[in-house]
C-alpha cells in the first residue's frame, strides 16, 4: 500500500521520500506549490495546502488511482514532514494542518501516522514539557506548536508515532543500522532523550521515520532521536530495541 507524505519538498520530507523509493513503496506526496516535485513511477504529486481538508482527502485516497495504487484505495500511513514558514512569528498553521490530517485519517480510516515535532515536546523530568525549562526565546512558536501537535496527536486514537529530534543538521549522512560510532551513529529512544549529542542528522532523522513506520512498538509513543558524527559518540546505532527494516505500510 502507499504512504502518503505530508511536507514532501521540505529538507526532512525530500529525505523520507528518498528512503520511501529506496524501500519500493508507492507514496502520495502533498507539496504547497505547483513544480516542487513532478510525478514518478512511484509517486503522485497532490498540489495543495495541508489545512485544506480536500487536499487531505486527495493525498489519503486516490481518486484516480496512481503509482501503485488502484482507483479510490487509500493510503496505508501517513509521514507529516510539516514545519512552520516562520518561527519568528507566532501562527497556528502547523497545528491547523495537523488537525486536518488527524481528521481526514480518521474520516478514511487510515491508522497509522510518523510525524515531527521536536525535543521541546519531551517530558521534561522536573515537569511539563522541555521546551519550558529554558529553551532559547526564538524558539517559543515553533514549540508551541510542537506542543499542540503532540496533544492533537495523542487525543486521536490513531497509531501515532511522534519524532522529537533536537538541532537539525544536514551535514551528517544516514547512519547504516548498527553502524558504529567510528562510522558515525544514531540513537533513539522512546519518551526521552538519548545524551550525548546535542543534534540530529536531517538523513537519520529521514530513516528512523521510515524505519519506524510498521514497528507497532513505537505506536503512541514520542521518540527523542540525536546523531553522533563520525568518531563521535560511545556506540553502535540503537533504538530502544532493535531498528528493524521496514516493509510497506
Ligand atoms: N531545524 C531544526 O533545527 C529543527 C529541530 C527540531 C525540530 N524541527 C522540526 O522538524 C520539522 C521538519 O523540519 P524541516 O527543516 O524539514 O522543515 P522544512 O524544510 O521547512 O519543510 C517543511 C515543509 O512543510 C511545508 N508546509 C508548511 N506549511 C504547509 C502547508 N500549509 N501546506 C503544505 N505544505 C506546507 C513546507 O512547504 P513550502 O516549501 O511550500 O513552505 C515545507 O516543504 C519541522 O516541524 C521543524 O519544526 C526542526
Amino acid at each position: 500500500m502507499a504512504v502518503a507524505l505530508i511536507g514532501a519538498g521540505g529538507r526532512t520530507g525530500s529525505l523520507v521520500l528518498e528512503q520511501a523509493r529506496r524501500r519500493g513503496w508507492p507514496v502520495r506526496a502533498l507539496v504547497r506549490s505547483a513544480g516542487k516535485l513532478a510525478d514518478g513511477d512511484a509517486l503522485k504529486v497532490v498540489v495543495g495546502d495541508s489545512r485544506d481538508s480536500a487536499a487531505i482527502d486527495e493525498v489519503l485516497v486516490a481518486p484516480g488511482g496512481g503509482p501503485g495504487t488502484k482507483v479510490g484505495t487509500k493510503v496505508g500511513a501517513v509521514i507529516c514532514t510539516l514545519g512552520m514558514h516562520d518561527i519568528t512569528v507566532p501562527a497556528t498553521d502547523f497545528s491547523d494542518s495537523v488537525r486536518a490530517i488527524v481528521a481526514g485519517m480518521q474520516r478514511h480510516g487510515v491508522r497509522r501516522i510518523v510525524a515531527v515535532a521536536s525535543a521541546g515536546a519531551l517530558d521534561h523530568p522536573e515537569g511539563g514539557y522541555r521546551s519550558q525549562h529554558g529553551q532559547a526565546e526564538v524558539y517559543r512558536h515553533v514549540a508551541a506548536e510542537h506542543v499542540r501537535n503532540f496533544e492533537t496527536l495523542r487525543a486521536s486514537g490513531l497509531d501515532w508515532t511522534l519524532m522529537c529530534p533536537l538541532t537539525l543538521v544536514g551535514d551528517i549522512p544516514a547512519s547504516a543500522a548498527g553502524s558504529t560510532a567510528s562510522a558515525g551513529s544514531v540513537q533513539w529512544l522512546y519518551e526521552d532523550l538519548p545524551a550525548g549529542s546535542g543534534e540530529t542528522g536531517y538523513a537519520d532523522l529521514a530513516r528512523v521515520m521510515c524505519d519506524l513506520l510498521a514497528e507497532r512498538a513505537s505506536y503512541g509513543k514520542r521518540v527523542g532521536i540525536v546523531s553522533f558524527r563520525a568518531g563521535t559518540g560511545t556506540g553502535t546505532s540503537t533504538g530502544t530495541g532493535t531498528s528493524k527494516k521496514s516493509s510497506a505500510p
